[in-house]
């Protein structure tokens, strides 16, 4: 029998992990999976060929490997006992409220020598992949400048509908820590070390704690510079957007749509002018480039079956969660510059 993984939330979340295990081809089996709002648990069992469990026990005991797909504030509980149990752990960003907590987590399975895995999905998408090998290529020289916003409509509403995104006691804060710390972790991976910060932010829902505007300024520590903005909005037309634009020395490049681009550039003296890569061809570009896009999922259970460490881990998530941290004090003391 393949790995038997089990899951706590049977939410939005824990339903694309689901669909990424089933497109895996991997040697999988939906084990049991839990959630206090049991008609969520019936409907995930029932479409995954799961087993819906009364408890978050009864999920520990049937599984091999585990995905904490809960609400934040639940995920260090959880690792905790996945820990105690010595189960592989899958847990989703951000893995706590703020930089401290994360790293006592990232201890907590290295000491309990667990395998683990953290749901910083974008440092798979071939869009941001194929920006990383651009921007490291000599040809482009140094970056100069990033201009990176990310905007979503506010989750507690539509697809998500996720009233505790509202609730600092559950999500810890707002935008930038709930939804975009994914992108302060592909900046750092994909353009390059962020030096210091300074930000400034606003809350417009005026949702306590809950922040939905955060404009930051950040030094490289290649010399650039660079702002990057989070936003969530009323616009429900819109889906949840990035759009990062960087300037080298000898290229410019655009990134729009976030995982599948377009992604397009120009560099300075290459007859061919401005290059664009979509779908297909983005793909294709990043296999002859030798930049891996893996499926998170498989990769996960790969590491589960071969007993070898999974990547992002724990240990990964510390840094953009300490960058999210020296955001927020910058912004609480009026955008003064902050040392990650
Ligand atoms: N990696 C990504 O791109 C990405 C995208 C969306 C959400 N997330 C993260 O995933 C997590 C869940 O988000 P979501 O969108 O799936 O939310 P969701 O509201 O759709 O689902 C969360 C579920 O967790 C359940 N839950 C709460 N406490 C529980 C417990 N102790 N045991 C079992 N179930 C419990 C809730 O009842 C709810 O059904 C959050 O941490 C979020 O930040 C990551």
């Amino acid at each position: 029998m393949g790995v038997r993984v089990g899951f706590l939330g049977a939410g939005l979340i824990a339903n694309f992990h689901a669909l990424g295990l089933f497109e895996s081809g991997e040697d999988v089996a939906f084990a049991g999976v839990h959630d206090p709002d049991h008609a969520r648990a019936e409907e995930f069992a029932a479409g995954w060929g799961a087993t819906a469990e009364p408890s978050e026990a009864a999920v520990f005991d049937g599984c091999d490997a585990v995905y904490v797909c809960t609400w934040t504030s639940e995920h260090e509980r959880l690792v905790a006992e996945a820990c105690r149990r010595g189960l592989p752990v899958f847990c989703e960003k951000p893995l706590a409220f703020d930089g401290d907590r994360a790293e006592a987590m990232a201890a907590a399975v290295e000491a309990a020598g667990v395998i683990n895995q953290v749901g910083l999905v974008l440092r798979s998408s071939p869009a941001f992949g194929y920006l990383r090998h651009l921007v490291a290529d000599p040809a482009a020289g140094r970056v100069m400048s990033v201009v990176f916003r990310d905007d979503q409509y506010i989750p507690v509403q539509g697809m998500y509908a996720s009233v505790w995104r509202g609730d600092k006691e559950r999500a810890g804060a707002g935008t930038l820590l709930e939804h975009s710390i994914h992108d302060v972790d592909i900046l750092e991976h994909a353009i390059g070390p962020v030096a210091s910060v300074s930000a400034r932010s606003a809350n417009f829902h005026g949702l306590d704690g809950i922040e939905d505007s955060v404009a930051t300024v950040f030094d490289l520590e290649g010399g650039g510079v660079g702002v990057h903005t989070t936003i969530w909005h009323d616009v429900m037309e819109r889906p949840s957007l990035r759009r990062v634009e960087v300037f080298c020395e000898r290229r410019h490049l655009v990134l729009e749509g976030d995982w599948d681009g377009p992604l397009s550039w120009t560099t300075t003296g290459e007859e061919a002018g401005e290059q664009v890569l979509a779908g297909d061809a983005l793909r294709e570009a990043c296999r002859a480039a030798g930049v891996t896009t893996v499926n998170p999922d498989a990769a996960f259970v790969q590491a589960v079956a071969a007993g070898r460490a999974a990547t992002p881990s724990f240990r990964d998530a510390v840094r953009p969660h300490r960058l999210v941290d020296a955001i927020y004090r910058s912004a609480a003391g009026g955008g003064s510059p902050v040392r990650p």
